[in-house]
């Protein structure tokens, strides 16, 4: 995920840069930039892949005495990762880098283009120099031109900018994306999360949404809606490695609270209005094309699973799922009218590249739904998605999983628009849908102190079902999974119509269902599997909307109206149950015994 760090003062300023830059090598990225201003020159520099490739390009660059700075790691989710595409974005006297999305930048291009503005990325972000840079021309006002390019901006944003009409001054705003603000004496830093400035700074202060203002002669000046404000710094933290988790205690959770930002950014430029569009898939993907196989392993085949319930009830065509570990072995019959998917996290998975390879060879077409641009399987497939999930480091994978589905749901629609499957009003629902998945994705302090309570009563016992039918079954897989990678505890997901032709054997006080009860997608059926395992005295926790009186634990979820926001919302329960049950067990969250982030053999 991007970083921002930014300076203004004495000290040399491209080491501060790139040892800032450093400090977020962890969030991922793939190239970096930084621009410097002294002596009223502004100098750039930018470079693709790691923060070595930038180091050796400013070798002989040293900056000397008071100047302006601003640096960014870039992971590409808008154009590919080039050195057009990295930040800092220039105009012609003035450089930004932002965190975020501009979600009319569009419109905001269009306008500029008109004016004969010269766009050379094909990022958001360029937008905002550029208008900044029109304002400026307007009444030559650096300040005001900022005020008004922010008033501009809709989305989600955290952007520093640079300009030589005004070289001793780094202007600043925040909505929606992290930012702060580190002083040390006449010292001012900037960064996107605490670890750039441990050990530079003493005091921080944390800027709030609809904050912007300037730094300038070791002072900042804060603006909000309201005009000039106060504001009081607090003494910055000295832990690093806490840091680097935003102060969330494992990586895991941090990840589980991301979902809801990175979802958006799965959307941008690809939910449309009216539409669900894919600048990624050429117009032929899809000649001749009657059915789809995807082949995926873990997490991801379950996200699979999922989205063939998806692809077969919208988009009306044949969808067949396969773990990749089985599919290499078993002499599988390929047709050159399907379309071969993979879906990876990390794209080095052994067994789905192989699977990949196998289904290339045989002739058809593919497609992977991927989270790291370059990685194997985005290489060897012929078309790519990218989920844009950001870096995920917990091994129990959550957001990549969210992101994942989000994808095979828009991959739905798309196929659904190019066949003619879905009319117009229900195509309009659908994407009332996925404009709303974010806020259900977001998780409230009552909904994690109601997990971490009940996880105390689920420490035990002789196993755990995790139980579904439809859309729920894979994620009662996928709840099954979390809880066993970071617990240990025995668990597996099970159709709930399926309890009753074996596993309900099993069925005692302790054995505890984790029962997914969506209001909006047979709840009768639900209803009544969970009412056979409450009759065998088995320990009920139920996760619906609808309150259920034979449960032992409830956690009600909100009245959706769409299957899929249900789904996301009942993902995020599952994901905490996990989390919490692991931390009571004083398990390693991030780092589970016998696993490994990426599977890179068969
Ligand atoms: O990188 P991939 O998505 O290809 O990885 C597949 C599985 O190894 C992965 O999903 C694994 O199951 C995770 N640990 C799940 O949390």
């Amino acid at each position: 995920m991007c970083g921002i760090v930014g300076y203004v003062g004495e000290k040399e300023k491209k080491e501060i840069l790139l040892d800032g830059l450093q400090e977020l090598e962890y969030r991922g990225y793939d190239s970096a930039g930084i621009a410097i201003i002294e002596n009223q020159q502004l100098q750039h520099f930018k470079a693709i892949g790691k923060l070595q490739n930038l180091r050796d390009k400013t070798k002989s660059y040293e900056s000397e005495g008071f100047g302006v700075s601003i640096g960014h790691t870039r992971w590409a989710t808008h154009g590919k990762p080039t050195e057009l595409n990295a930040h800092p974005h220039l105009g012609e006297y003035s450089f930004v880098v932002h965190n975020g999305i501009i979600e009319n930048y569009q419109e905001l291009k269009t306008e500029l283009q008109a004016k004969g503005v010269t766009f050379l990325s094909q990022t958001d972000t360029e937008t905002i120099v550029h208008l900044f840079e029109n304002y400026y021309q307007q009444n030559s006002n650096s300040f005001e031109a900022f005020t008004r390019t922010i008033e501009k901006l809709d989305g989600a944003y955290a952007t520093l900018l640079v300009t030589e009409a005004d070289p001793d001054t780094i202007y600043f705003a925040k909505n929606g994306s992290p930012m702060l603000i580190g002083f040390e004496g006449k010292d001012v830093y900037f960064a996107s999360s605490d670890t750039p400035i441990i050990g530079k700074a003493t005091e921080v202060y944390y800027l709030e949404d609809g904050e912007y203002g300037y730094a300038k002669d070791g002072e900042v000046t804060l603006f909000d809606a309201n005009g000039e404000k106060s504001f009081s710094k607090k003494a910055l933290a000295t832990d690093k490695a806490m840091a680097q988790k935003d102060g969330y205690r494992f990586f895991m959770e941090k990840e589980i609270y991301e979902q809801t930002q990175v979802m958006n950014d799965t959307m941008m430029g690809r939910v449309l209005d009216d539409r669900v569009e894919f600048e990624e898939l050429s117009g032929d993907l899809f000649k001749n094309i009657n059915a789809i196989k995807i082949c995926a392993c873990g997490t991801s085949y379950h996200s699979a699973l999922a989205g063939a319930y998806l692809l077969e009830r919208i988009a009306k065509i044949p969808c067949h799922v396969e773990i990749a570990s089985e599919f290499r072995y078993k002499e599988p019959l390929l047709r050159d009218d399907t379309l071969f998917i993979t879906i990876s996290q990390s794209g080095e998975t052994a067994d789905t590249l192989e699977a990949l390879k196998m289904a290339k060879r045989a002739g058809l077409k593919s497609l992977s739904i991927c989270n790291v641009d370059n990685s194997s399987i985005v290489r060897e497939s012929d078309k790519a998605i990218l989920t844009r999930a950001g870096i995920e480091k917990g091994v129990a994978s959550t957001k990549a999983f969210a992101t994942q589905t989000m994808v095979l749901w828009m991959l739905t629609l798309y196929v659904a628009q190019r066949k003619e499957t879905i009319n117009k009003e229900r195509l309009q629902e659908e994407l009332d849908a996925m404009r709303h998945t974010p806020k259900t994705l977001l998780v409230s302090d009552k909904l994690h102190e109601r997990l971490h309570r009940l996880s105390k009563r689920y420490l035990h016992g002789h196993g755990f079902f995790f139980i579904g039918r439809d859309l729920f079954f894979p994620l009662a897989l996928e709840g099954a999974l979390k809880l066993k990678e970071i617990s240990y505890l025995h668990a597996e997901g099970y159709p709930a119509g399926e309890m009753k032709h074996g596993p309900i054997a099993l069925a005692d006080s302790e054995l505890f269902t984790v029962a997914l009860m969506p209001k909006t997608l047979h709840y009768d059926k639900i209803k009544s599997n969970v009412e056979e395992l409450s009759a065998r005295d088995a320990t009920i926790l139920a996760i619906s909307p609808e309150p259920f009186e034979l449960a032992d634990d409830f956690v009600q979820t909100t009245h959706d109206e769409h299957p899929m926001l249900e789904f996301f919302e009942m993902m995020v329960v599952t994901q905490l149950l996990a989390l919490e049950v692991s931390i009571r067990l004083g398990n390693d969250v991030d780092m589970p015994r016998n696993l490994a982030k990426s599977v890179t053999v068969e």
